[in-house]
């Protein structure tokens, strides 16, 4: 089974991907995680992601597309996937389709996770990110079993650098210019489902397994 989630910074697609990989055994692919990962081990990919991350651009298609279509090619990536985060504009949708199409395969759903604008800012300056194995919380709706201290690895929580409230409406800005049109992308190729967002995340889970099956 191939997903990919689509929405709004901070609509719960990582929340929704992670549990989505667990139920149905799949990896779940986030390129946000792949980039903060080489930015905390110093990389040369890292360092060239980070200045467009902090100001709340879209890493540049040449340097995400590679990346993305590597770690699909993994042997683990064979029964499909959760893609959270990718594709982000049509460039990046056409050439997954493209990589798809010349193995006979496609994606199965496009998951839409719908959050209106007003309730995004607050919960990013909530939320609490482990840099180590990407587990997310919120410290009001999810928080860790000790505060500041991941519950599935014990690595400290940090408010991720991009989650600053004006870094985060330039990155509203930028979804609804870059990734919102492959809401249509994906309905023209009828594999669109769109859940509400905005209700409480096991409901919102709920949704979505009554949608996969
Ligand atoms: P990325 O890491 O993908 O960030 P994003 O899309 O901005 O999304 P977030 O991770 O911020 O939100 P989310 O939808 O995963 O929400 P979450 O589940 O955490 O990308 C970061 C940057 O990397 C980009 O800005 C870009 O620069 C670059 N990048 C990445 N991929 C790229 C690509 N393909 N091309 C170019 N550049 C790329 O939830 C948010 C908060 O709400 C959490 O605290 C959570 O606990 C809480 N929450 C979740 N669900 C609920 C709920 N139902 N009720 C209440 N609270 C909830
Ligand atoms: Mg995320």
């Amino acid at each position: 089974m191939k997903i990919i989630m689509l929405g709004a910074p901070g609509a719960g697609k990582g929340t929704q991907a992670k549990m989505i990989a667990e139920k149905y055994s799949v990896p779940h692919v986030s390129t946000g995680d792949i980039f903060r990962a080489n930015i905390k081990n110093g990389t040369e990919l890292g360092k060239q992601a980070k200045e467009y991350m902090d100001a709340g651009k879209l890493v540049p298609d040449e340097l995400t597309v590679k990346i993305l279509l590597d770690r699909v090619a993994q042997d683990d990536c064979k029964n499909g996937y959760v893609l959270d985060g990718f594709p982000r504009t049509i460039p990046q949708a056409q050439v997954l389709e493209d990589a798809l199409n010349k193995l006979g395969e496609k994606i199965d759903y496009a998951i839409n996770v719908d959050v209106p604008d007003e309730n995004i800012v607050k919960r990013m300056s909530g939320r609490r990110a482990c840099l180590k194995c990407g587990a997310t919380y919120h410290i009001e709706h999810i928080p860790p079993k000790q505060e500041g201290i991941c519950d599935t690895c014990g690595s400290e929580l940090v408010l991720r650098d991009d989650d600053k409230p004006e870094t985060v409406l330039n990155r509203l800005k930028v979804y609804h210019d870059q990734t919102q049109p492959l809401i249509d992308f994906y309905s023209e190729r009828n594999v669109l489902k769109t859940v509400d967002g905005t209700r409480d995340l096991k409901d919102v889970f709920a949704d979505i397994i009554a949608i996969l099956g």
